[in-house]
Parts: C-alpha cells; structure tokens; sequence
C-alpha cells in the first residue's frame, strides 16, 4: 500500500512545488503554435495549496479554442503526472491583444508597429470564397455609401493579382507620391476615398507574379507604409480564395472585420462559407453578408432571380450574422463600375445603390461605440438585416 495513505501530513509536506508544477507543463504543447504553453507564456495563474489541489489557469488565443478539450487532458495529466497531487482545477481565459502580439512576435510573425493605422477605426476585409461574385464592386461601393453617411473612407485593394480598384473608382494611370515621412501618400478618388493598389505601380495589364514573402512584404507595407492619417472606415477588397492574403491580414489587424459577399446561389454559399470559417480560424469576426447578384429587375419592374434565390440569408443565419444587403444585378452597376465612378455616387436611385446604402448603414450600426462592459452578456442578436433606421451623424 501507498505510503502517502498512511501518512496523510508527510503526504502534504511533499506537495510538489510550483516550480516542479510548472515544468511539468512544458509537456503541454499547442498543437497549432507547436509550442509548449509555458514558452508560449499561456500558463496564466498556477497555485498550489497545502492540501496538494493545484489551480491553473491557461490562457487560449481565443474564447471558443477548439484545442480546450486537449488543453485541459493534457494539463491534468501532467500535473498528476508530478505526483503528490490532490487535485487539479484548470480553468481558461483569453489573451489579451496586446499580449497576442507579443506572442506573435516572439513566434517571429509580423506585427504592425505601434501607431500605424493608429487614427483608423473600423477595418473591414471583403471577401468571398471566389471570384467574380462582385466583391471589388462592393468594396467600391461601400466605400462611396459609407461616404455618404459622412464617413472618413479609405480602401486598399489587396487582390494583387486581380486589382480593380484604380478602375472602379476611376484612378487610371496616376501613382501616388511619397510625403515628408516617407510614406506613401494613397489617391484620391472623385468623393475623397483614399485608395491604395498596386496596380497603381505596376505596368498596366501586367502579370506580376507575387509569391508568399513578396506578397506579405507588400501588404505589410500598404498597411505599415502608407499615409491613411484619420479614418472611420478603412475597406479591404480581398482576393478570391481563402489563401496567404487574408492570413497575412490576419496577422497584421487583429482587429479586422470580415464582410462576405455571396450570390444567391446555394453553391456560390458554400464557397462563400469556407472563406466565413477561415475568418473564424484567424481569429476575424464575421460582421456580415452581403448577397450580391441577386435578382435582376427589369426597368418595368419585373423580377428575374438569375442567379437562384436565398444565398445570402442562408448563410447569415448559419453564420448566425445580419444579412447586410441584397444587392439585385442592375446594368448601371456594372457600366458605373466599368466607368470608374460607384452607382451609388453617379446613380443613387438605382436599386443596387439604394441596397448598397443600406449594407454601409448596417455596417455603421454595427461598429463599435464602445459599449459598457455590462452589454457583453447579452447573448447574440438574431441574424437580421440591419441599419433601416439609423440617425445619420
Ligand atoms: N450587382 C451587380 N449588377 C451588375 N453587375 C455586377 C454586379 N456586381 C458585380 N457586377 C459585375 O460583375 C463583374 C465582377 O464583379 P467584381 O466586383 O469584379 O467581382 P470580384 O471582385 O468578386 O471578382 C464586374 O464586371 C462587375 O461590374
Ligand atoms: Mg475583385
């Protein structure tokens, strides 16, 4: 028979240290930074009582980690694995940003520094799951509704392979300059929107081919190197696909939110989907979605639903947020897009603007006014559509 039975106070006298504890842990790894939690600095509280009942606290990266269940089996296990032990209670909490980012950079992954985009206060990725669904057109557009509720906007495209933006918002053939500081100094479209492309460096129409470190380099450098100076929105047009660009941007704006655009079609939701759950994996909040290409409505008023109906709803409520917009397929849309000035500028009665005005208003509804702590038990909202009846500022 064990000793320790028999000798219950020598028992609690051997009550293993917190510094023999804590080392056990360096046998727990994240399986997703490859790291053991101690190194990391995740152990957040670790205490031992003199009955041998160990309290640890181990902070995650994010609220709803889906490594926990490995988190804790694996803590419990190193912790009785010391021997001595009476019990051990593990509970969890959450990184904070700023010591995300110290984990980042200790990791070696790239972080903005301090203060740049310092005066920007909503940045918003549109993406999709691909191409071809209108995102660029949103992006554009979004911009000049956003505008027009009397927003500070800025876009930068970051689909360096397949740029539209100098198009869309009529910005051909210029380059922007470079200020006193050093920093890039973004265009000005027709309404004021500060835009930044890299198609506004490149020869026109040429195949540049960007490859990780390159690509990263350069969003680094329009976030990090360019001139936003004071912005309520700053758009982010994003590239097809749920590859490097948006982990990139994941990185560098934790902050980021994601608005996905999809048609209505069910297949088209699917893609769009995948690009919502990479957005969840980095970390980014979901604020929206926009269906885009829904039904197309003939001057005489009659309703063709080309590409399919429901898309969009569906996919806010699986992603359980606001449907922020229907935006129907109109003609004037795509000939604004093509004449580089937004529909909702050059065309505000135009159905697709007015639904497009009330995506920015939604947006708007849902950025943050910082709110008091005592909000955030109220559970989610039910996905809706939004931004109907907002006093305009
Ligand atoms: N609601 C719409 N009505 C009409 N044309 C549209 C609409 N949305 C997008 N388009 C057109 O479809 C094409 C693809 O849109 P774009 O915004 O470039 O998509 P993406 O950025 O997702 O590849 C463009 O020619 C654009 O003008
Ligand atoms: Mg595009």
């Amino acid at each position: 028979m064990a000793r320790g039975s028999y000798h219950g106070a020598m028992a609690m006298t051997q009550v293993p240290t917190r510094e023999t504890l804590l080392d056990s842990l360096r046998a727990v790894i994240d399986p997703e930074l490859r790291k053991d939690i101690v190194t990391l600095e995740m152990v957040r509280s670790l205490d031992v009582h003199a009955n041998g009942v160990v309290d640890v606290t181990v902070s995650l990266t994010t609220p709803g980690c889906p490594i926990r269940d490995h988190f804790q089996t694996a803590v419990d296990e190193a912790i009785r694995g010391v021997g001595g032990i009476a019990g051990v209670n593990i509970s969890f909490d959450v990184l904070s940003d700023a010591e995300k980012q110290a984990l980042g950079r200790k990791l070696g992954r790239p972080s903005l520094p301090e203060g740049a985009l310092a005066q920007v206060r909503n940045v918003i990725c549109v993406g999709s799951g691909k191409g071809g669904v209108g995102k660029s057109s949103v992006t554009a557009n979004l911009a000049a509704a956003l505008v027009a509720e009397g927003k500070l906007v800025g876009v930068l495209d970051a689909d360096v392979w397949g740029y539209s933006q100098p198009r869309m918002l009529g910005l051909g053939a210029q380059r922007p300059k470079v200020n006193g500081e050093r920093k890039l100094v973004p265009l000005r479209a027709a309404d004021g929107i500060k835009v930044m492309s890299i198609g506004f460096f490149v020869e026109q129409d040429a195949a540049v081919v960007w490859r990780g470190p390159m690509l990263h380099k350069a969003l680094q450098q329009f976030l990090e190197d360019v001139d936003w100076g004071e912005l309520d929105y700053l758009l982010i047009d994003l590239p097809p696909g749920t590859g490097d660009v948006s982990m990139t941007l994941a990185q560098l704006l934790p902050h980021a939110k994601f608005v996905v655009v999809t048609t209505p079609q069910p297949v088209a939701q699917k893609v769009a989907r995948r690009s919502a759950e990479m957005a969840t994996k980095l970390n980014l909040e979901v604020a929206g979605v926009i269906e885009n290409m829904a039904g197309f409505v003939t001057p005489a008023g009659e309703r063709f639903p080309i590409f399919g109906e429901g898309g969009g709803e569906l996919l806010a409520n699986e992603l359980e947020v606001p449907l922020l917009a229907k935006v129907p397929l109109t003609m004037p849309l795509r000939e604004a897009s093509d004449a580089g000035v937004p529909i909702v500028a050059s065309n505000p009665d135009d159905p697709a603007s007015q639904a497009l005005r009330q995506a920015a208003r939604g947006l708007v509804a849902l950025s943050p006014v910082e709110l008091p702590v005592m909000q955030a038990a109220t559970p989610p909202a039910a996905p809706k559509p939004v931004g109907m009846s907002l006093p305009m500022a």
